[in-house]
């Protein structure tokens, strides 16, 4: 199958194209760059060690992964896009290319606007390109359990039943967002759901959990790491917790940190998505999975890191509770269903724990490079001091 992966020089990028070229596919990638230059904006940087895409191309290819074409652009670009999608006419999308991260957006409204209008304009171009070109062809898009929040009640896999004044039918479930990103999101979604309606495209819109790690088979195969942030701005929970832990600083559990969310490893990530491409929905299908193995609470979370700092490496790590920057219940039911890829056939790898001692082990290997990025570690980005124009 020949697949386009846009946004494929990311954290998920990268291994998934890895483990689709291991898998006999195509591999179009497509990448504007654009989490490089951000991210190295506000001082910080990966910290695994990731090669420029052209070295990635020629070491995938040196290690017998195949060929891969790049092109390199922004999907927000109608006329970009549509040259690709000409040039290339894919079997499916992976649709990864968008502005990703929570704090970012709410630094304030230039921001805010950024990741609206790049998120929500960039998956516009791509459907119609889609309608245009492939009208055939699949486009697995990725969301975020995110934007379902944290409702009293369970979350269903995009769709519920629901009775209402003695009339009975099948909707959307309710989107709750916490953050300008988590709500470009839900407009995407919203918008896939209109596109599947008018044209018959063929979607999977995936609802992702959190994903942390540094390793995958490939990435331990070929040595090609994949990006690996931790600062405040672009860094997810897990991923910061091992860091602060391999460095002895205190782990940052924002508020009572009773808050329960959804995770799944770098692996199982790409397993869902592989499975995702390789079963695809039906003619005309819209369909939603909600992607994560577990949830947990950033309380459970922080214990399991530094219990494991401790046994690994002798650190006694102090839990910090920081006053929460964000706007979220910290008490809250949390019970959403994730069956539908299981009964596609996806099985989780391995035990959080077990990944948790090989992110420690890799952060420890680049300690010096985490070390450097010490002053950026600490929250800053506070939900309701967004800056709007007059403070900027
Ligand atoms: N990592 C997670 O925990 C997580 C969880 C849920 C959902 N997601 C979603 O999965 C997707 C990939 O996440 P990731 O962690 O790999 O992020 P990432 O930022 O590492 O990767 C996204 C890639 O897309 C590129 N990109 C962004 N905007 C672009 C544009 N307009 N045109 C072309 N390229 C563009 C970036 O340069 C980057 O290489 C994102 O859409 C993200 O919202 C991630």
């Amino acid at each position: 199958m020949k697949v386009a992966i846009l946004g494929i020089d990311g954290y998920i990028g990268w291994p998934l194209a890895m483990r689709l070229m291991g898998r006999g596919h195509e591999v179009v990638g497509v990448d504007s760059l654009y989490t490089r230059k951000r991210v190295s904006e506000v001082n910080s940087d990966s910290v695994t060690p990731i090669l420029s895409m052209e070295e990635r191309i020629k070491k995938a290819e040196e290690g017998g992964l195949g060929k891969l074409k790049f092109y390199k652009g922004d999907v927000n670009e109608p006329d970009f896009l549509y040259n690709v999608v000409r040039e290339t006419k894919p079997d499916a999308f992976v649709h990864l290319a968008e502005q990703r991260s929570a704090p970012y957006s709410m630094i304030g409204l230039k921001q805010a606007r950024e990741t609206l209008m790049q998120n929500i304009g960039g998956t516009l171009n791509l459907v119609y390109a889609m309608k245009d070109i492939v009208p055939k062809a699949h486009l697995l898009k990725l969301g975020t359990m995110g934007e379902y929040g944290t409702p009293n009640i369970d979350i269903p896999e995009g769709f519920f039943k629901i009775d209402y004044n003695g009339r009975q039918d099948v909707l959307p479930f309710p989107k709750f967002a916490g953050s300008w990103y988590h709500w470009s999101k839900v407009h995407d979604t919203n918008n896939l759901m209109f596109a599947n309606k008018v044209w018959k495209l063929k979607i999977t819109d995936v609802m992702q959990g959190v994903v942390y790690g540094t390793e995958t088979r490939e990435i331990k195969k070929h040595g090609l790491y994949t990006r690996f942030d931790i600062d405040e701005v672009w860094g997810t929970a897990l991923n910061r917790f091992c860091t602060q832990a391999v460095l002895g600083y205190p782990l940052s559990a924002y508020g009572k940190g009773n808050q329960r969310r959804g995770f799944l490893s770098l692996e199982d990530s790409i397993s869902c998505l592989t499975l995702g491409i390789e079963k695809e929905p039906e003619e005309g299908e819209y369909r939603v999975y909600n992607q994560f193995d577990e949830h947990y609470s950033i309380n459970e979370l922080t214990e399991i890191v530094s219990k494991r700092a401790k046994e690994l490496f002798h650190n006694e790590v102090e839990i910090k509770h920081y006053p929460n920057p964000r706007v979220e219940k910290e008490e809250h039911y949390y019970n959403p269903e994730h069956s539908k890829l299981k009964e596609l056939g996806y099985k989780p790898s391995r035990s959080l724990p077990e990944d948790i001692d090989t992110i420690l082990r890799d952060v420890n290997r680049f300690r010096e490079k985490a070390l450097e990025l010490k002053k950026v570690i600490e929250p800053k980005t506070v939900w309701e001091k967004s800056k709007g124009l007059a403070a900027n």
